[in-house]
């Protein structure tokens, strides 16, 4: 498929969370329809689709079902099996491919492919066994962090290791193996970039954002990060880098340290919309979800501009989005919620967006105050 996809045209996505949900607004905006594959059949995502498949992305004769619905497969999840992967692409157009997907679902070809393409990371090693975890050890030295290669998310099947006297636990809790180690990064931030990559190669990335995490998950998202220009420069130019040299049509984010000597290290891939451009909505004439969706649907990529400074709070587990109703009543806070039935503690619930003039992003002190009822959220029990 190289043609943009008409009108009324039905993109397939695999995944029914908030990502698959945002994504479909953006298409319904753009004249297409969506329809999800998912387990669930109560999920953000099929709460606003024209249509659903229900089942597990793991049987072939779900995909199958899936795919007879769809004139093209994007993903907001991307752990689908490659077998799962190879049956979608015999089927219909999957974007972006099977070969993007297979080496962002694994940390140690990721890590590969990056440094294959020049780019930095923490030092790593791949660790098979307790043997292997001793030898990454005495070259990569400790604190060091022990993370699948497959399956982690919000911190989730990863462990920091501080002593010798920790190795063993950790390596025999952390599953699926195999197993990276990777040498401890002392940064000075987080940030990312969300890049788009066209079908005819064109590509549009947001500004880098500065990302705080609260319990491993994300918490606040400050756009534009508040690094010098030449860092945020060089983040963009990997972005770019990486989405050409991966062969993408689709979307990309890119996480990021920036650390104490402003080097700018690759952390981790995620080949679809991210959590930190969610500002993007708000603060941008085009969303990551709209260019998301150009892109899967082979339409022209506007660039990535930014009309407005944001800052991004996530509303995490039960404390958080038990203030909605204060959250709805504050001047200036962009409420999003994202159709959850149960608000479970760590699970993400929504987002608030706050926008300020371009140029204008206020220091740590102001961005609190701005937040409202957010400045100094309860935690959950
Ligand atoms: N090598 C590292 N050095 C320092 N901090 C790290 C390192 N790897 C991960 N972290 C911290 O842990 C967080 C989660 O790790 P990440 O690899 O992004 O896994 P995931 O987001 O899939 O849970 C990162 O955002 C960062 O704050
Ligand atoms: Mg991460």
């Amino acid at each position: 498929m190289t043609a943009a996809l008409p009108p009324n045209s039905t993109i397939g996505i695999v995944g029914g969370g908030q990502l698959g949900r945002m994504s479909a607004l953006a298409a319904a905006r753009l004249g297409y329809r969506c329809h999800v594959l998912t387990p669930e059949p109560d999920s953000p995502a099929t709460q606003v689709a024209a249509g659903a498949t229900i089942g597990s992305h793991d049987d072939p004769a779900v995909l199958r079902e899936f795919a007879a619905h769809v004139d093209v497969v994007t993903f907001e999840f991307e752990n689908v099996s490659a077998e799962g992967l190879g049956l979608l692409a015999s089927l219909k157009p999957v974007r972006p491919s099977p070969d993007v997907l297979r080496i962002s679902q694994d940390r140690a070809l990721e890590k590969t492919f990056l440094n294959q393409a020049g780019i930095a990371t923490a030092p790593w090693r791949l660790v098979e066994t307790l043997d292997d975890l001793h030898a990454a050890v005495a070259a990569l030295g400790l604190p060091a962090i022990l993370k699948t290669t497959r399956l982690g998310y919000d911190g989730k099947g990863q462990r920091r290791v501080a002593s010798a006297h920790d190795l063993a636990a950790a390596f025999a809790a952390l599953a699926p193996k195999p197993l990276i180690l990777e040498g401890l990064v002392d940064f000075a931030c987080e940030v990312s970039v969300v890049a788009a990559r066209g079908h005819d190669g064109s590509i549009a990335s947001f500004d880098a954002v500065e990302n705080r995490h609260r319990d491993h998950i994300l918490d606040l998202t400050l756009a534009p990060a508040r690094i010098p220009e030449s860092a945020a420069a060089q983040a963009r130019q990997i972005a770019h880098t990486i989405v050409q040299e991966i062969d993408l049509v689709g979307l990309l984010a890119v996480e990021m340290f920036i650390d104490r000597d402003g080097a700018v290290l690759v952390n981790e891939l995620a080949p679809r919309p991210h959590n930190s451009g969610h500002w993007t909505i708000d603060a941008c004439p085009a969303s990551q979800f709209e260019l998301h969706i150009r892109a899967v649907a082979g339409l022209p990529l506007p660039q990535a501009l930014r009309h407005s400074d944001a800052v991004m709070k996530n509303l995490v587990g039960p404390a958080e989005t038990a203030l909605w109703p204060q959250i709805l009543a504050a001047p200036g806070l962009i409420p999003h919620l994202y159709g959850k039935a149960e608000a479970r503690a760590g699970r993400k619930m929504g987002h608030v967006t706050r926008l300020f003039p371009r140029g204008a992003l206020p220091g740590d002190f102001a961005v609190a105050a701005a937040l409202g009822p957010l400045a100094d959220p309860p935690p959950d029990q």
